[in-house]
């Protein structure tokens, strides 16, 4: 499964990316406004930083619109992915970008019919919001295995990438459902390596390694 960043923060972004696991950004308008200065320079920094795929919002809501921002936020580097909210307008215009050689991420999908729609209308992502659902007592979970099952029917090659992880055991879930790609923030990024037996054994070898005197070298 691929791993994306849900972010827009470059501090946050860069020392998790010298792992070498990340293999793609997601922003939205919501988290490129909590940063402080200009939302291409931001976007630039973070696109030359990760090298896969990097999402950026369009915020207009006509279709026409929407693919002159698309074109917009395109020029600010090759690897930017246009996300599009999934509304009529947005099919229209991710039908339009996808025919003209963009890379589309349709965002804000909340049911599998949404999700059929997208990958008619040719997106490269769509991006189920599975914590968004659990929140109003559905089963996020559940709409990624039905995506699944409706891509494979038709062989649909739209990337399933579960966004709106609020926790490991989302992470843990949507790889054993087969989701291509889980879009993750940098707090829950931390919390997949970290294990109190991992702590506590790695402790113990390195007392006894101190205790006994010996060195590498
Ligand atoms: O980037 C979109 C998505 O991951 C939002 O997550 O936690 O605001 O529902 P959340």
């Amino acid at each position: 499964m691929k791993i994306f960043l849900d972010s827009s923060n470059i501090e946050e972004i860069r020392p998790i990316n010298k792992t070498g696991l990340i293999d793609g950004i997601t922003t939205n308008p919501s988290l490129l406004a909590k940063q402080k200065g200009n939302f291409k320079e931001i976007l630039k920094s973070i696109a030359s930083e990760v090298k896969g795929p990097i999402s950026a919002e369009v915020t207009a809501v006509k279709a026409e619109k929407m693919i002159t921002e698309a074109k917009i936020l395109q020029k600010i580097a090759k690897n930017i992915v246009i996300k599009i909210p999934l509304t009529m307008e947005g099919l229209i215009a991710c039908n339009y970008l996808s025919k003209n050689k963009f890379k589309v991420n349709v965002t804000l999908c909340f049911s599998t019919n949404q999700a059929l729609l997208a990958a008619k209308a040719g997106a490269t992502f769509i991006s189920p919001f599975i914590g968004r659902l659990d929140d109003i007592g559905e089963n996020g979970l559940q709409l990624i295995r039905d995506i699944k099952t409706v891509y494979n029917n038709y062989n649909y090659t739209t990337k399933i990438l579960a966004a709106s992880i609020r926790s490991a055991e989302h992470v843990m879930e949507v790889s054993k459902i087969g989701a291509d790609v889980a879009t993750i923030p940098p707090k829950i990024f931390h919390s997949l390596y970290k294990h109190e037996l991992t702590d506590q054994g790695l402790e113990s070898f390195l007392s006894d390694w101190k205790k006994s005197g010996k060195q590498i070298n």
